[in-house]
């Protein structure tokens, strides 16, 4: 089986919805590569499995480590890697060099870069050196502490150019996607109506061209849900019930059963009767 690549992920533009979700370690990557387009190992695994207080903190050897291992354990989708904060935004070299390690060292699909006009150079110079690039704009985590945080973006019309503007360079810089975080549904639209490049959505409505959750959030895995996060299994209470199980089990030695014990060989008894 060929995996997806960018340029397929290109291609489902205006035919069917793109299906994305996060992925951070071998074991859910097996469990979703082949349900999925593309599988992202978003630097948000900061937060889901490091608990950090945002993704500033997230190392390019964590993302790196993570990728290694959704690679690793796939074979259908195509998987994309987020730069961490730090590694992208001091020059077009710098990025490259950083771009290029975690090509080469995860063999993953392509990366993705938060920011729009401001870096749009940077993509530009990373997509002609030949590294498929996914943008992300509207609500970027890594600029939360001077960008008015975790807000919804284009609740006023005044606000709109910014961003259309910013999902524009994406495209031009040569991104062949483009990731749409925490806006209005007018605004994701008219976004999506005006690239010929897929627009990802994440909190910005089903107006986008697919559509992508961190997979932690979804499966009921973490404590804090956005409005925008559909739950769709509770699997902190499945495994709350679980391991409440072996603890009783182990407590009154019904764990372990025959089942998952070692025996002996068959005690062999000779004709004349002795062993
Ligand atoms: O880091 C991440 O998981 C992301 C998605 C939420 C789009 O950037």
């Amino acid at each position: 089986m060929r995996r997806k690549s960018a340029e397929d992920i290109m291609s489902q533009k205006g035919k069917t919805p793109i299906v994305c979700l996060t992925a951070y370690t071998a074991p859910i990557a097996r469990a979703i590569d082949q349900q999925v387009d593309l599988m992202l190992v978003g630097d948000s695994l900061g937060m889901v499995l490091y608990d950090y207080e945002n993704t500033l903190q997230v190392t390019l050897e964590q993302m790196i480590g993570h990728a290694k291992s959704v690679v690793g354990a796939s074979n259908k989708s195509c998987v994309i890697v987020d730069m961490p904060f730090g590694t992208y935004e001091e020059s077009v070299d710098k990025a490259f060099m950083n771009a290029a390690r975690v090509m080469k060292e995860t063999n993953c699909n392509g990366i993705k870069l938060e920011g729009g006009q401001k870096i749009a150079n940077t993509i530009k110079y990373l997509t002609e050196s030949s590294i498929p690039i996914m943008g992300h704009v509207g609500l970027q985590p890594q600029s939360v502490l001077v960008d008015g945080g975790y807000i919804v973006r284009g609740k006023s019309k005044s606000e709109w150019q910014r961003y259309i503007d910013d999902a524009i360079a994406v495209q031009e810089a040569g991104a062949f996607s483009v990731v749409l975080e925490g806006m209005t549904e007018p605004l994701a639209a008219e976004i999506t109506s005006i690239l010929n490049i897929p627009t990802i959505g994440i909190g910005a409505s089903p107006k986008c061209d697919g559509q992508i959750l961190v997979t932690e959030d979804m499966l009921g895995l973490t404590n804090v849900a956005p409005k925008f996060v559909k739950q769709y299994l509770d699997l902190d209470k499945a495994i709350k019930d679980a391991v409440n199980k072996y603890s009783r089990e182990v407590k009154n030695r019904a764990f372990p059963s025959n089942d998952h014990i070692y025996f002996m060989k068959p005690h062999i008894v000779n004709t004349n009767g002795k062993n």
